[in-house]
């Protein structure tokens, strides 16, 4: 089940654990009992949303968007797919992005700017990885995970060609 080229664990459960429980009560404290919008962006972040969200006491609601910037390999494509739409609306909501993982932040860039112009309250972003070493747009997470510089990781909702999300650590597959 590990990736055969690489074997080696990156982030542990643990690590994951302490930075979503981190996450969870940095946006808690900044909300301060308001009510949340978190939108998800499938698949990768499914598995760190739905730990994020049991970290969170404010109260808060959860929708999804699909977008797909990927092929099969572990570079960009530069396209970015909506695959699917919101089902709630973000007007006059306090809305989060959840992402899996800031690479080149074109994913992110697309998202962020086709949900501010249908005024939320406000929008604010939250990443599990931020590979910062990678970004070719301007565009920053409001709340950070973990960091990392560059290097294609699986595991945690993060797949390599589909596979590997089921993995409870983070593993580096491809040094950058
Ligand atoms: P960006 O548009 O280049 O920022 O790419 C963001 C999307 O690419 C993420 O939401 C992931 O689905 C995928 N991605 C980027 N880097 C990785 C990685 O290291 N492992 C798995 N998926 C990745
Ligand atoms: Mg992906």
């Amino acid at each position: 089940m590990i990736p055969e080229n690489t074997g080696r664990v990156l982030f542990s459960r643990d690590r994951i654990a302490t930075e979503v429980r981190r996450l969870g009560r940095e946006i808690s404290q900044d909300y301060d009992n308001r009510e949340i919008m978190l939108v998800g962006v499938l698949k990768g972040s499914f598995l760190f949303l739905a730990d994020l969200i049991r970290e969170i006491n404010c109260p808060a609601v959860v929708d999804f968007v699909r977008l797909a910037s990927y092929g099969s390999g572990t570079q960009t494509s530069g396209i970015i797919e909506f695959r699917k739409e919101l089902e709630m609306s973000v007007r006059d909501r306090d809305v989060i992005i959840v992402e899996d993982i800031i690479d080149s932040g074109y994913t992110l860039e697309c998202l962020y700017n086709k949900l501010q112009l249908q005024q939320p309250r406000s929008l604010k972003v939250c990443t599990l990885v931020d590979k910062q070493g990678r970004r070719e747009v301007d565009i920053n997470a409001d709340y950070v995970g973990i960091s990392m510089e560059d290097g294609f990781i699986v595991g945690y909702g993060l797949d390599y060609d589909e596979r590997y999300r089921n993995l409870p650590e983070i593993y580096l597959v491809e040094d950058g």
